[in-house]
């Protein structure tokens, strides 16, 4: 049968979601929390797809935060596997789908194995024009700016770069999102509402949708639903509704 969507629109450029909920989710069923992150890959299956569908372009996902390494070692290590099966058996959908992985975060930091499969699936998708799926991984927001003020100062002593030419989008150049827009839409599922270090800079004026359903819940129908609540909002970047209206 075919499937009749109503129209969205705008589709927002950009989406980043902070996928939270899978320990909680797992809990209440009285399962492992590893058994909620399983859960948690399957929804990142289905909203990379109904992105891809709905014509986002970049789409972020925030699944392993700098303060995720504070975890217990089997948990971190069980994401860690989960993700590496995640990449390996993700390849050959996501040059199929022309969708180019990026990472932002500490990549030092995986544990080679991971790094190694991470890298060869940026590579090899490294051409692929239908979608950017940038995977936050060991990244943490406030270490992304510090790191990105250290190189232009770098820069600076080393005479490349005269500090009165910093600006806001010198600084958003030296950023793991250089080049991409800005998130235009920002999901947290899971209920609780904080940004827990995800994207401080690039979120300056994002919509903000907090949803109280957990990430293995999260798939298409959930993605539609907080598509169409961000279309029918205002954007005014500081202008009056009136402004607006008659631009
Ligand atoms: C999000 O789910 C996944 C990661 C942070 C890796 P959580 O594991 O934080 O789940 P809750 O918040 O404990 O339910
Ligand atoms: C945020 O979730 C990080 C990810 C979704 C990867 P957390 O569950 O780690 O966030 P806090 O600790 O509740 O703020
Ligand atoms: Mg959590």
């Amino acid at each position: 049968m075919l499937e009749v969507q109503p129209e969205i629109d705008p589709v927002p450029v950009h989406i980043a979601i902070i996928m939270d909920g899978n320990g909680r989710w797992a809990e209440k069923r009285k399962r492992p929390r590893l058994f909620g992150h399983k859960a948690g890959v399957d929804s990142v299956r289905a909203v990379v797809e109904a992105a891809r569908e709905v014509g986002v372009q970049h789409l972020t996902l925030y699944a392993f935060s700098t303060e995720n390494w504070r975890r217990p070692g089997l948990e971190v290590k069980g994401l860690m596997s989960l993700l590496k099966n995640y990449l390996q058996a993700e390849l050959d959908n996501m040059m199929t789908n022309e969708i180019r992985l990026g990472c932002f975060g500490q990549r030092d930091r995986l544990p080679a194995d991971v790094r190694r499969i991470l890298e060869q699936v940026m590579a090899d998708t490294a051409h692929c024009r239908g979608m950017r799926l940038n995977l936050a991984l060991s990244y943490g927001s406030r270490a992304e700016i510090v790191a990105g003020v250290q190189e232009m100062m770098r820069k600076c002593s080393a005479g490349e770069l005269d500090a009165r030419a910093v600006d806001e989008q010198m600084l958003s150049d030296h950023l793991y999102s250089t080049g991409q827009p800005d998130p235009d839409l920002l999901i947290r599922t899971g209920g609780e509402k904080r940004l827990s270090n995800f994207l401080l800079w690039q979120v300056s004026y994002a919509e903000i949708y907090f949803t109280e359903t957990k990430w293995p819940d999260f798939r298409k129908p959930q993605l539609l639903e907080a598509l169409r609540d961000y279309a029918g909002r205002q954007r005014r970047f500081g202008k009056t509704g009136a402004q607006l209206d008659t631009e």
